[in-house]
């Protein structure tokens, strides 16, 4: 199998629905790199009838591939027996997936599921949550955790919060990775704070890895302290890094995950996990709410995503062909390190090159993504194979190289 460039002359089609789309559409993401049409497994088709092989999974949402047969089937059934009911009712896929995800995250006694729509609403909950324990929240230097108000101001890049000021009080960032930094601050705020957010691995900011020894001191601090370890798990959890929350490959258990992107597999669905009964009592009735949170359709696609990760063996799949690009990649000219675990890898180059990759990258046929000057960023499908996986290796080795090593193809 191999791909070949698409060229000027397969993009006609393509050239005026993104004048269409910007003409309609709000111009909050510049311009499209394509209009896509449609997808199978780890392959979408743009609108000219080009193939791409998808490393970005719609930004570590389509955890099964596209269109996968048994996550349709489950909608297409939802969809025919129920699919919303408000939140005066409930349904037993919303049941269920509460019950699935306490048991996928070896929750204790008294923990609690709430349901929302994104990740950005699930770290709103956790927000909340944190301001039923004290007024401060401590966040990373580096942190993405969405781009409401309340998840803004919990989110780093000063870029993204400088047009919306005054965003909310008492949120302190520190540096990723310094334990007595997190320390100090832990002591600033004293009795005031109300809990620590990160995100296991750092994933808007370039995949970077928070370090085992920070986790645990995260951990030991706020429960000495009394406040919240809300982990941010809405690109790490589900899968994406071959354990089914990223924590558990630290041996550490938050009291507050957040989750969203994989979750649904491509149906909008975000949740917050609440670890024991204090965290899972802290938000009580008409404390918090959402129309479309727990609705049977998304908790069905969810459902079925999770069936398909245990069921086809993914946990092993993802470590498998995560592994298999790590060693591969890291031998690539240019490349000075891949960071990351199972399928969410940071590649890591010897230039500020990475928009120029992925742009070559599209026009060859592959979607990457590039978070920030010098990465590359792959979050590919759960169910990405060895054989599609030495496709992308086998690009860098030649032209995506070259591009970061000489400039040019
Ligand atoms: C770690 C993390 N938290 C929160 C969000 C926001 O999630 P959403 O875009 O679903 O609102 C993202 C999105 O990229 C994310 O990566």
């Amino acid at each position: 199998m191999s791909l070949t460039s698409h060229g000027e002359a397969g993009l006609e089609r393509g050239r005026v629905d993104t004048q269409r789309y910007e003409h309609a559409v709000m111009g909050t993401f510049g311009t499209p790199l394509r209009v896509l049409a449609r997808g199978e497994g780890s392959w979408v088709w743009d609108a000219d009838g080009n193939r791409y092989l998808d490393l970005l999974g719609g930004i570590a949402v389509n955890a099964l591939g596209h269109a996968h047969p048994a996550w349709v089937a489950a909608i297409a059934a939802q969809a025919s027996t129920l699919a919303q009911a408000s939140n005066f009712f409930a349904t037993e896929p919303q049941i269920r997936l509460a019950e699935r995800l306490l048991e996928l995250a070896q929750a204790p006694a008294g923990s609690r599921v709430f349901f929302a729509n994104s990740g950005t609403e699930a770290n709103e909950a956790a927000f909340k949550m944190s301001r039923k324990v004290g007024g401060t929240v401590i966040a990373l230097e580096g942190g993405f955790h969405g781009r409401s108000m309340g998840a803004l101001s919990m989110t780093h890049k000063e870029a993204l919060r400088a047009p919306f000021a005054p965003l909310l009080e008492r949120v302190v960032f520190v540096p990723l990775n310094d334990v007595d930094a997190l320390e100090a601050a832990v002591a600033d705020a004293g009795e005031d704070l109300g809990g620590v957010i990160l995100e296991p691995i750092q994933g808007e900011t370039g995949v970077r890895p928070v370090t085992h020894a920070y986790l645990e001191a995260a951990r030991a601090l706020t429960l000495r302290h009394g406040a919240l370890l809300i982990l941010d798990e809405v690109q790490t959890g589900v899968a994406r890094t071959g354990a089914w929350f990223a924590h558990q490959l630290h041996g550490i258990q938050p009291d507050v995950m957040t989750l969203a992107k994989g979750l649904g597999g491509g149906f909008p669905i975000g949740a917050v996990v609440a670890f024991g009964e204090r965290a899972g009592a802290l938000l009580g009735k008409g404390d918090h709410g959402s129309t479309f949170g727990g609705n049977a359709l998304a908790c069905a696609a969810a459902l079925a995503t999770l069936d398909v990760i245990e069921a086809d063996g993914l946990l092993d799949n993802v470590k498998a062909v995560g592994e298999h690009l790590r060693s591969a990649l890291a031998d690539v000219p240019g490349v000075v390190e891949v960071r990351g675990e199972g399928l969410m890898l940071g590649i890591g180059l010897a230039a500020p090159a990475s928009a120029a990759v992925a742009a070559a990258a599209v026009d060859a046929g592959f979607i990457i993504n590039p978070p920030s000057p010098d990465t590359i960023r792959l979050v590919p499908a759960l169910t990405l194979s060895t054989a599609e996986a030495d496709l992308f290796i086998e690009w860098m080795a030649g032209p995506g190289s070259r591009i970061i090593t000489e400039g040019t193809a």
